[in-house]
């Protein structure tokens, strides 16, 4: 994938892109051919292809990152937790991690984040742990692992559940391995700003094969039959475990309280030919990110970014810009020269119990997670997507050189 160079008037940087391969527009033809669209032989192959990717044996695909994060934790209903109990999360994500919580009929407790890495503040995490907590869900937000050790180790001491909300982390990896790999189970977004894409989806992935069948059966409204390949919805096949209870039908014997996200063929069929070009888009991806980070340093003290750590890698999500008290311009007037000049921006979300109207009724007061609302008012994100090359990358180091010198008094 060489990309042509451009003359510098063409030059913009959307923030996201989508690839249909060769692959899955043989698939989709295929599909429609056969008139099988609802989950089916390709959903599992997907699941299969992703679960290789993150290195773990077993992953559950479904209807978007939001719902994956929703039934991995819906699955600790199944151990004994019950509703209103409570979830740690950080401050700071897209507001989708603390809906899901309250989705999945837990309390959301929120924990401020480090400036410099974004991710929750592993020192404060273990006082926010009361005998309601049954899990921590930390987010690798913008690709950026979260320190997993303390993590894990904290939730082994207290005997608490990890779920990693993975959504922007493709391709992250964390000592060497994964991350989704790194818990009890990972939680991906496969919406079309992601690395690999769906179109609309989500996947759980997991080392525990009961975590996955309880996970199946959650996507199909809670049903028992949770077999990976069912033969019942598979026209006239024989499913011997059909009536073994009681004469009752185990497809409409429903164990749990479900959900209704299962992924379409169609969309395992876009997933499928994203994950041939996968190593492709993730090479390009990281080196347009640290071709910006690594240059990134020249605008300090007034922007700061994220930074590579020993023994991570950053996912290639997107560049996050922080404008800094140092500066002497907004993050509006960022903004909105960078749209002007063809930079599409996004901001970095917000502090999700403080500045997200639709949390106020659990009664959090601003100024209780100073580095979230600080990134909620601060805070941006720019594309690096594989129709991206260092031109533009080049592009936005000099239009950030530009504002500064405009407005940087
Ligand atoms: C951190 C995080 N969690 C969850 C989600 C939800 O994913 P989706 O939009 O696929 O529901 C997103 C969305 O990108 C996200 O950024």
């Amino acid at each position: 994938m060489s990309l042509p160079a451009k003359k510098r008037k063409d030059l913009i940087v959307t923030f996201g892109t989508i690839s249909i391969p060769a692959k899955t527009k043989e698939l989709i033809n295929d599909i429609l051919e056969n008139k099988r669209i609802s989950s089916g032989k390709y959903v599992r192959r997907f699941e299969d292809r992703f679960a290789e990717l993150v290195r773990v044996k077993e992953a559950v695909a479904v209807s978007s990152g939001t719902d994956a994060d929703i039934l991995a934790l819906a699955v600790l209903h199944d151990f004994g937790a019950n509703r209103g109990d409570e979830v740690i999360v950080p401050a700071l994500s897209f507001v989708a991690t603390g809906n899901a919580v309250l989705h999945a009929g837990f309390t959301p407790v929120f924990v401020d984040i480090e400036r410099e890495t974004l991710n929750i503040d592993p020192t404060q995490i273990e006082a926010a742990v009361t005998e309601k907590t049954r899990a921590l869900l930390p987010v690798h937000l913008m690709g950026k692992p979260a320190p997993m050790d303390s993590i894990n180790e904290l939730a082994a001491r207290y005997g608490l559940k990890v779920i990693e909300d993975a959504a922007e982390a493709h391709g992250s990896l964390y000592q060497g391995k994964p991350v989704g790999g790194l818990a009890d189970m990972g939680a991906f977004s496969l919406y079309i700003a992601h690395i690999i894409t769906t179109g609309e989806g989500g996947i759980v992935t997991t080392n525990n094969e009961e975590y996955a069948d309880i996970l199946r059966s959650l996507r199909a409204h809670g049903r028992a039959c949770n077999c990976r390949q069912c033969t019942l919805s598979s026209a006239s096949k024989y499913c011997s475990k059909r009536f073994q209870n009681d004469g009752v039908d185990i497809r409409f014997r429903f164990d749990r309280i479900g959900y209704s996200c299962k992924m379409n063929e169609l969309e395992a069929a876009i997933g499928l030919g994203n994950a041939e070009i996968y190593q492709e888009i993730l090479d390009i991806r990281r080196r347009n990110l640290l071709y910006v980070l690594e240059r990134f340093h020249r605008f300090h003290p007034y922007l700061a970014t994220i930074q590579e750590a020993p023994g991570e890698r950053i996912g290639p999500h997107a560049i996050p810009i922080i404008v800094q008290e140092e500066a002497s311009f907004t993050r509006e007037e960022l903004a909105n020269y960078l749209e002007k000049k063809g930079i599409e921006t996004r901001t970095l979300f917000a502090s999700m119990p403080t500045q997200c109207p639709g949390f106020a009724f659990l009664g959090h007061k601003l100024g209780e997670f100073p580095n979230a609302e600080y990134l909620g008012n601060h805070g941006i994100h720019i594309g690096v997507h594989h129709n991206l090359g260092l031109q533009e990358m080049e592009y936005i180091l000099e239009t950030l050189n530009r504002f500064l010198e405009k407005f940087q008094r």
